[in-house]
């Protein structure tokens, strides 16, 4: 029998997020971590040596020149995803994007026309979508264990230490809570409802101009809707609740990263799913793109590049709708 082929990783970005990714790959048998850009080649060595990479950066440009690189992970903030993106695949190198992969329409149809004019496979890696307790709530509503879905309510809110400069706080990175965090329960209404006709949305913007908090109502045909909000400034339960004709999904906070969902019926009667596994669940995502690169695929079906240009276009509505 042929072995598995192990996929040699790059990461693009050596910060935060970059870390806890890198620990839940290194749990997977087919792959490594082989090279590490950063702007300063002292935190490219010191990530590579943390986790055993052989090639360090102190530059972005220099990773295309990466001898037996498969796949490159990018994790810089949001405003430098497309840039990042588009060195990778004109140089042919396939690339997990961090969310929101543009931070609009714009660089995301740039993004995705240019990895298929250059038939180079690319991902946001809007991770929850491969967690088994989100795949578990698709399954449910497909079998219809809770009917029809009317309503679905969902936020997503923690105290971010008040940075001018961060990249959470700094309108040049993109900053804000919306594009950050309120992205995903705009992905889990989009993933279950699909785009809502008509869209109302508020946001309370800090000093430094981004929305620090923000309310979104998406309504549907047929009075379904969905209640969302996000927050930078204050800890929200971060709770998912999915209604339906017949009963009703809870995911717990934090229901993006949620190992548990409890289906509760018409007659109060809950069911609860626990998954167990060690890593945070960022393996998750990487076991789908290496999937996918060893199938040849030039892009992953659950999570489609239609799906990441659909959840930009909403919220760029939202981000417009702020300012109405
Ligand atoms: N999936 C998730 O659960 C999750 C969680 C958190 C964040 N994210 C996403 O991951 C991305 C990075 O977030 P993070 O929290 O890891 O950010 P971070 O800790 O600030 O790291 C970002 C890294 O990007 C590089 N970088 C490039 N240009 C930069 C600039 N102008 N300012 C600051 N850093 C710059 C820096 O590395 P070098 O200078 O060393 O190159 C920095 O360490 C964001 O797009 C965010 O949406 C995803």
């Amino acid at each position: 029998m042929a072995s598995e082929k192990i996929f040699n990783w790059g990461v693009l970005g050596p910060g935060k997020i970059a870390h806890k990714f890198v620990q839940d790959l290194l749990t997977l048998p087919n792959a490594r971590l082989h090279a590490v850009a950063s702007r300063s080649i002292d935190r490219a060595r010191e990530f590579a040596d943390k986790y055993h990479a052989p090639y360090a950066y102190g530059s972005y440009s220099d990773l295309v020149n990466c001898p037996h690189l498969d796949v490159v992970y990018i994790a810089t903030p949001h405003n430098s995803h497309c840039e990042n993106t588009l060195l990778l695949l004109r140089n042919k190198i396939p690339v997990l994007c961090e969310k929101p992969m543009g931070i609009n329409q714009l660089e995301v149809q740039q993004m995705i026309a240019t990895a298929r004019e250059q038939k180079i496979y690319l991902m946001e890696a809007l991770w929850t979508r491969f967690l088994p307790a989100f795949q578990k709530v698709l399954k449910i509503i497909e079998e219809d264990q809770i009917g029809e879905v009317l309503t679905i309510k969902a936020d997503f809110g923690f105290r971010a230490k008040f940075d001018p400069k961060s990249r959470l706080f700094d309108p040049a990175l993109a900053g804000g809570a919306l594009l950050d965090i309120g992205i995903y329960p705009a992905f889990l209404a989009m993933s279950i409802l699909g785009k809502p006709s008509k869209i109302k949305a508020i946001a309370h913007k800090g000093s430094t101009g981004v929305d620090e908090s923000n309310a979104i109502l998406f309504e549907y045909s047929s009075g379904k809707m969905a209640i969302l909000s996000s927050s930078i400034l204050y800890d929200s339960p971060t709770v998912a609740e999915i209604y339906g004709t017949k009963g009703k999904i809870i995911i717990p906070g934090r229901w993006h990263e949620a190992k548990v969902v409890k289906v509760i019926d018409a007659n109060g009667e809950e069911t609860s799913y626990v998954f167990d596994y060690p890593q945070c669940g960022y393996h998750a995502e990487a076991i789908a793109v290496m999937k996918d690169l060893a199938e040849n695929r030039p892009e992953n079906s659950q999570w489609s590049l239609k799906n990441t240009l659909d959840l930009s276009n909403l919220l760029g509505q939202i981000k417009a709708d702020f300012s109405a």
